[in-house]
């Protein structure tokens, strides 16, 4: 039985100050709630959500991580000091990383590889851009992305993992996918995961769909079979907003 799953992305939003005060006020609105919940905060944030998250149920995440142990990587941040502040979550792959780091999937791969070796479970992001929608190239590249991303991943480690699709067309442009089309790729996500490891290990995978995600749409999308939960950027700055789309 998958338990829902939303996530929060604060991307580069929210001071410590910030952080602490979304903390106090969403602590009190998420308490008696079953649905799973976590932020992902800018890596300054982390300690501070950990402290205030203590004993609510809710996890705290990171947005990215390096690969390597350690080593000159200046400005990077390894899985082991997400590990020692007791990060719940890393998303990988996110498409602005993509974008306007370089990630690709081969990195994903390799942060993946790393973040299953302890218990920080990954949030790996996929989704296709508008022109290769338009060009019908969608399945192919989401295909593409789970293959290579997911390449030495074991059966073991991908029961713990939670996938993002994201269609870049919809992130922070208040232009939702209809139902319909999260639906239908998630999905296909789903089917993708049966061929490559089974239907019973595929059966445990949290689906989460992201892209302008808000109160008004939660429900509809939430509804669907094969979306487990949301991945929500903007919606998930103010307390009140995030825990309207937790209450879908
Ligand atoms: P959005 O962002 O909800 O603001 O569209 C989603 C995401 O990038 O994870």
């Amino acid at each position: 039985m998958r338990v829902p799953f939303i996530a929060g992305n604060w991307k580069m939003f929210k001071t410590k100050a910030e952080a602490a005060a979304f903390a106090k006020e969403f602590a009190a609105l998420y308490q008696g709630t079953d649905v799973k919940a976590a932020i992902c905060a800018p890596f300054t944030d982390l300690e501070v959500l950990k402290e205030a998250f203590a004993g609510t149920g809710i996890g705290v995440g990171a947005q990215n991580v390096h690969f390597a142990d350690e080593g000159a990587y200046t400005g990077e941040i390894s899985v082991s000091m997400l590990e020692e502040i007791g990060v719940d979550y890393c998303i990988v792959g996110h498409s602005e990383r993509r974008q306007y780091f370089a990630e690709t999937d081969e990195t994903v791969n390799l942060k993946l590889k790393k973040l299953f070796e302890g218990p920080i479970v990954p949030i790996m992001c996929v989704g296709e851009s508008l022109e290769q929608r338009d060009a019908g190239e969608l399945f192919d590249v989401v295909r593409g992305q789970l293959e290579k991303g997911l390449e030495g991943i074991s059966e073991e480690q991908v029961r713990r993992l939670v996938i993002a699709y994201e269609p870049i067309w919809a992130i922070g442009t208040g232009r939702t996918a209809t139902p319909e089309q999260a639906e239908e790729m998630c999905a296909f996500i789903r089917a993708a995961l049966i061929d490559l490891y089974g239907e019973e290990a595929a059966d445990d995978v949290i689906i989460q769909y992201g892209g302008s995600v808000k109160p008004a749409n939660a429900t509809e999308l939430m509804n669907q079979d094969e979306i487990d939960g949301a991945l929500v950027g903007g919606a998930s700055l103010k307390a009140a907003d995030f825990m309207a789309i937790i209450d879908f």
